[in-house]
């Protein structure tokens, strides 16, 4: 198993999920030590560390294949001006290019009966009202520079949250994409946890938001809001459904790649309109093979 974003948040409580499983190897790439697995340094601010981990997971495999990839890590930005050692926007970058780049790398080594799981969120969707700027668009190239897009929100924190919702709708389309690639046995999910608290995500967001982030992760403060809004997830609960899903102890539908969760429930409905393009898809896929450097 193989997998981001584990060493912080609900993918923390995945993470040592994953490592009680029988039989389990989990890899992590992580910034920092991990907890739980095995780790390998990985920055995904930086295309260079994402081949060089790709590299090194494939070493130490050997001949084994990777039956479960988790891409999780991610992050939300005050704003877009940020740049990436390669030059592109860095929530863009981290949340979708890096990903996308560490996906192709390892698909020749994935299992056939694999089980890849993109974590997504339900801000992809405008029909979700998440309270953030909704994605226009998933045009890599635009989201890759955001100063060339004609139609951008010059508002900082709006073009941060663009960012954000933008690249959690390139998860959705890339999940589609890479289903569409393999055959029926592998099993591929962008998953939205909902709403949960208390994680690392808000660290660079300002001081009230982070606050607010931070006390509302208290259970005590969050039961009486997740009775209104059905998005609101505890940790556990966020994290232990990305283990379920990693694992195969909970499988989509038939012609379902996008999983939410709702009142700790998975649920399989269908992503935003922008997500459902079939153009869109595969665009996204060929633009974002340009801008990491392959042929296609
Ligand atoms: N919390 C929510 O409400 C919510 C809702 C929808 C979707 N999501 C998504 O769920 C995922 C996990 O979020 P979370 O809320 O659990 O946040 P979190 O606690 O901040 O976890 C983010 C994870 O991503 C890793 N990461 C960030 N930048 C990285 C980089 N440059 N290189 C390598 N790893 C990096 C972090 O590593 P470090 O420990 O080194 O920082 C951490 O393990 C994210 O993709 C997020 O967008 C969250």
């Amino acid at each position: 198993m193989v997998m981001t974003g584990g060493t912080s948040g609900f993918g923390a409580i995945a993470a040592e999920r994953l490592t009680l499983a029988r039989d389990a190897r989990l890899i992590l790439g992580a910034r920092r030590p991990a907890p739980a697995g095995e780790s390998i340094p990985l920055d995904l601010t930086e295309l260079d560390s994402v081949r060089a981990f790709a590299t090194s997971v494939r070493e130490r495999l050997g001949d084994t294949p990777v039956d479960t990839l988790v891409l999780n890590a991610g992050v939300i930005l005050p704003e877009a001006t940020g740049r990436t050692v390669d030059g592109f926007e860095t929530t863009f970058a981290v949340n979708h290019l890096a990903h996308y780049l560490l996906l192709r790398l390892l698909l020749p080594v994935l299992a056939d009966s694999a089980v890849v799981v993109l974590t997504t969120s339900g801000t992809h969707d405008p029909a979700i009202n998440a309270g953030l700027a909704p994605p226009r668009h998933a045009d890599a190239e635009l989201l890759a520079h955001p100063d060339r897009d004609r139609g951008r929100d010059p508002r900082p924190s709006k073009a941060g949250q663009h960012a954000y919702t933008a690249s959690k709708l390139c998860a959705v389309l890339t999940a589609r994409s890479l289903s569409e690639r393999r055959d029926d046995r592998t099993t591929v999910v962008a998953y939205d946890p909902g709403q949960v608290f208390g994680t690392g995500l808000a660290k660079d967001l300002p001081f009230p938001m982070r606050t607010a982030w931070s006390l509302l992760g208290i259970s005590l403060l969050r039961r009486p809001l997740s009775r209104l809004n059905p998005h609101l997830n505890s940790r556990t609960a966020a994290g232990n459904t990305l283990a379920d899903l990693a694992l195969g102890l909970a499988t989509p539908p038939n012609g379902h790649t996008y999983a939410s969760l709702r009142r700790a429930r998975l649920t399989w409905p269908d992503p935003s309109e922008l997500a459902r393009s079939d153009e869109l898809a595969q665009a996204l896929w060929n633009d974002s093979a340009r801008l990491v450097g392959l042929s296609d």
